[in-house]
């Protein structure tokens, strides 16, 4: 039985095995297809759009990273409306998100010559960095809510399960269950979170207190007397048994 299919991605024939994603298949041929909530590691949810490819004979565009690739499928991936879709993105992410420290990100926002002035009258969302815990900070003003953090503390890493989406619309925001401080939920401070953030949203506390000005020692006794802090507190909570 031949399990591979058959198209053709920017007038190039394509060969790819049965059940391969339109990127996986692009991937394959060395047809590159920008992307930014995918991640190798994590479920592909089709959030960001960025990688929207036109196939035609289908209305809409495709987001490469969840849309299978079949077999006779003629695939457009630099068409102008692509391109005017994926600069519309790039725009809207930059009026809305600090993009400083999203080096990718703003190599995109080049590549396809986008506005990242495009709509002055947007509103962006300021809220404070969160400092809570001796491991790392969270800084939602730079969160484009690519899903990740949330999908490797869950099912496809860690199963853990301390973050999940909160709010909606403008609002949305990625949370602890009720807002609680991060010591308080079930996170076990593994990292991976940090680790697949693309947006330097979520950053090891000792790269911020650097990047703060503080020298190692005094990071040091930051750091420590918040461990101390938290296990006094974990000392003197009520034992639920
Ligand atoms: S914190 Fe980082 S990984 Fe999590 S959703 Fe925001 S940008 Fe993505
Ligand atoms: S990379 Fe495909 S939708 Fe974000």
């Amino acid at each position: 039985m031949d399990e591979s299919i058959r198209m053709t991605i920017d007038q190039q024939n394509v060969q790819a095995a049965a059940g391969s994603t339109i990127l996986q298949a692009a991937r394959q041929a060395g047809i590159e297809i920008p992307t930014i909530c995918y991640h190798d590691h994590c479920t592909a949810n089709g959030l960001c759009r960025i990688c929207v490819v036109e196939v035609e004979g289908v209305r809409t565009l495709q987001p490469a990273c969840v849309v299978q690739a079949r077999d006779g499928m003629i695939i457009h991936t630099r068409s102008e409306r692509v391109i005017r879709s994926r600069r519309t993105i790039l725009e809207m992410l930059a009026s809305s998100v600090d993009l400083s420290e999203s080096p990718e990100i703003l190599t995109m926002l080049t590549q396809y010559h986008s506005d990242a002035f495009r709509f002055p009258d947007a509103e962006a969302r300021h809220p404070a960095v969160i400092d809570d815990n001796p491991m790392y900070i969270r800084d939602y003003a730079k969160c484009i809510l690519c899903w990740r953090c949330v999908q490797v503390c869950a099912e496809d890493a860690q199963f853990t399960y301390a973050i999940n989406f909160s709010g909606r619309g403008f609002e949305t925001q990625i949370s602890t269950f009720y807002e609680i401080p991060m010591p308080e939920s079930t996170c076990v401070f593994c990292g991976q979170c940090v680790g697949v953030c693309p947006t330097g949203a979520l950053k090891p506390k000792r790269e911020w207190l650097l990047e703060m000005g503080y020298s190692p020692d005094e990071i040091m006794s930051l750091t420590r007397s918040q461990r101390q802090r938290r296990k006094r507190r974990e000392e003197n909570s009520p034992n639920p048994s």
